[in-house]
This record gives C-alpha cells, structure tokens and sequence, in this order.
C-alpha cells in the first residue's frame, strides 16, 4: 500500500507507515531541519538519492501554488491508499491558548487543515488519517467548533468520519509507547469504500494497559526506566552526537526499538545548566520531590513566579510511563528532569526520542534545538505503526 505524509515533520508518522510496508510517495513539510531529517531516513533505509529526492519536498503547504509542484511525480491514476497529516497545532494547544492574549481566536493556524482538504480533493485517497492534540476537540475560534467544521468538510469532500469523541482520543501508552500522550485520531473513509470507520477504531489493537488499570490480555505499561535506563550516563553539557554503543542483553521495549547488533548511538548530549537548577534537579529527582516541597525546604531555589510555565520543574518517574513529549522542550528541559538524581540534568534528544518510540538508528538532524522540536512534535512511531497496521484491513 502507498501514502502520502503532509506536515510530516521528522516522520513519527512516515516511520510507522514504513515499518508497516507502505511506499511513501510524498512526505513534505514546511522546516528544512525536518526534510533533512526526513531525507536522511529513507537513504539510510536504502531509497537511492533520487528517489527520495522525488519523495521528499519541502514547501509550505497553505500555498496552493505549490500544489502542482508537489505532485508533479505521481502519477494521477494512481490509487493513493492513505494521505496522513498531523495538522500543526499550536492554535489547539492548551499551553499555546493559555499564553496567547486572546486564546489564539485569531490566529490563522486554526484553519492549517483547509490546506489539507485542497489536497483531499485533488487526491482522493481511499482514507484520510489526521492527527492532533487533544485541545482540537474543544477549540471554538470564532465559536464555531473546529472539529465540527473538520468533520463536515471532511464529509463535504466525500469520507465518511466517526464523530464520537471518547473513541477518537487514543493514549498512545496503550499501544507499547512509554509515554502518556493522548491524541486525537480522524479516519475519513472514502465514501464508495461502504466501510464504516468505527470498523477502524474497533480493529485498532490495544497492547498495554495504563498504570493502576491492569486488564487481562494486555501487557503492563512501559515505564521511562525500561525506556531510558541502559544509556551511557552523562553530566550537563556533556555527551555526543554519536557513540560506539552497544549492550548485548536488552529488555522487552528495546527490542521493540533497537535493531539486534546494533552497535551505535546517536544524539545523546545534554544541554548545559546552570548551578541553581542543578541543585533544583537533584533535590527534586534525589528525594522524590514536587515543586511545594523544594519551596518548603530550600526557598533560595524557588522562582519569583513559582506559577510561570518555566518553573514547572517535573522529573519523570524512572517506574512509570513518561509525561507527554512537547516541543516546548526545545526552550528548556525542566518538564523532563532525569530521574537520576546523579545525572543533575534535563533528558537528552535520544532520550526523549526513545519516549517517543523511534528506533534507536533514527538520527534527527539540525542543531539540538531543532532536534528537540522535531522530536517532540511527532507522533510515537509505535503509536503510528499500530494505525498503519489497522489500515492495512482494506487489501
Ligand atoms: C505536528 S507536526 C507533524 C509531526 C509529524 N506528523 C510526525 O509524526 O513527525 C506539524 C508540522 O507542520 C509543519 N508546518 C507548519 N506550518 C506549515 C506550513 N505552512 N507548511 C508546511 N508545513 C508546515 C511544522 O514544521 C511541523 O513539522
């Protein structure tokens, strides 16, 4: 089966379609570092430079004039199985509404999926897979609902959609990612298909349970420690974009995630910090410490504005799945403090790119900066294969 991947970012999305057995036949995004990554990928899975030159354009999908351009190399009778879009969502976030003055109402980032529906009905692939944060069930600029209009748009070009909400929002740590990250996920149906897309979410296959919730036939949940646990140890401002690595025994989710015999490591440094958030991380991660104990114990280390969004200082749980990867990480690192306390230290790319389920030969490009942005802008490949897979029920 083939796809196409708009926004596609570093490819969270592509690497689980790829994984499946798809042929991708366009990826495209807008950010260079992400086409490079992108690029980079599906050379070192083997597509020669002119293909993935062919595959891979970079262009700012809102324009319609790059439309033509983007699909001069596919051919137009060709059947498209799926066309997949995590549509940008800064206008949906929670964070994003709660620090824009008036809830981003105005921003035109809300309406980023038209651009999508232009390329709909110019494609019309058998289904259409969007993905997006969970704010996108309740953003109402212009209080209109957007996901009201989605739905009606979707069903205006022809696919037929499931609107009940409960069962659209997925926790991506049910399908063997060590992350809590729930997501909202639209299968339009092509309308001549005569398949009902709760078929979809019912064939979709939960493998873990959450913690506290144990239920028979799944596996427990993958916590940070199984995801995180056996990389090379590392101080602030230290480590290496590239390592010789390699343990012989590895547990249940790295074999998931690490090719057998691979001997290599990459984008594993850790950005420097300063000594006040050094002690913060290590009084916090040492003694199992929320932000009102560390204020109790050592006012010195508290900010003036404990409330503001850059003090929100969290250490992942070695025991349990990790909070949810947001490209906020890319500022600072104080969401996703090490749960070493010896480490003094924010998690590295490759680890946050292990909570996200990329393999481990996956080597994100750009500065470290663009690293963390591409990374925690993704969808979890695991998440991503497990879509791709329920798809595949149409051959
Ligand atoms: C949520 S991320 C997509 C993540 C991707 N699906 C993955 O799994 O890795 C949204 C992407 O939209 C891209 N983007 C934002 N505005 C764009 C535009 N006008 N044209 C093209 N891409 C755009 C961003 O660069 C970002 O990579």
């Amino acid at each position: 089966m083939n796809f196409i991947d708009l926004f596609c970012g570093c490819g969270g999305l592509t690497e689980g379609f790829i994984k499946e057995n798809y042929k991708p036949l366009l990826l495209s995004d807008n950010d260079p570092y992400s086409m490079l990554t992108s690029e980079n990928r599906l050379t070192s899975l083997g597509f020669n430079k002119s293909l993935v030159g062919k595959i891979c354009k970079k262009a700012d999908l809102t324009n319609k004039k790059n439309i033509p351009n983007l699909l001069s190399n596919i051919d137009n009778k060709l059947e498209i199985d799926v066309l997949v879009a995590g549509i940008p969502c800064q206008a949906y976030s929670s964070v994003g509404r709660a620090q824009d003055a008036d809830s981003m109402k105005n921003d035109k980032r809300n309406y980023l999926y038209k651009s999508l529906i232009n390329f709909l009905n110019i494609l019309k692939p058998n289904i259409v897979l969007i993905e997006n944060v969970s704010g996108m069930l309740s953003a109402r600029p212009k209080d209109a609902l957007i996901i009201k209009d989605i739905f009606n748009q979707l069903e205006k070009s022809g696919y037929n959609v499931h609107r009940e909400k409960k069962d659209i929002l997925l926790n991506s740590l049910e399908y063997g990612v060590p992350q809590v990250r729930k997501r909202v996920i639209i299968f339009g149906v092509k309308k001549s298909l005569r398949i009902n897309p709760v078929y979809f979410y019912e064939k979709l296959q939960k493998t873990h349970y959450e913690p506290n919730n144990k239920k028979k036939g799944l596996k427990k949940f993958i916590s940070v420690n199984e995801a995180i646990g056996d990389l090379p140890k590392i101080k602030p401002g230290k480590g290496k974009e590239f390592y010789e690595f390699f343990k012989p025994k590895i547990n249940r989710y790295l074999k998931e995630i690490r090719k057998k015999g691979y001997r290599y490591l990459h984008n594993h440094t850790c950005r420097s910090h300063n000594e006040k958030d050094k002690l913060r991380y290590f009084y916090l991660s040492k003694n199992n410490w929320q932000l009102k104990d560390l204020q109790h114990k050592y006012p010195e280390l508290i900010h003036h504005d404990p409330k503001h969004f850059g003090n929100r200082y969290t250490v992942q749980a070695g025991h349990l799945p990790g909070r949810t990867v947001v490209s906020h990480l890319y500022k600072d690192g104080n969401l996703f403090i090490h749960p070493d306390y010896k480490q003094t230290r924010t998690f590295t790319v490759r680890e946050a790119a292990r909570i996200q389920s990329f393999p481990d030969d996956f080597i994100f490009s750009g500065s470290r900066t663009q690293q963390f942005k591409q990374v925690g802008n993704a969808v979890p490949v695991l998440l991503a294969k497990a879509l791709a897979k329920t798809i595949k029920i149409l051959r």
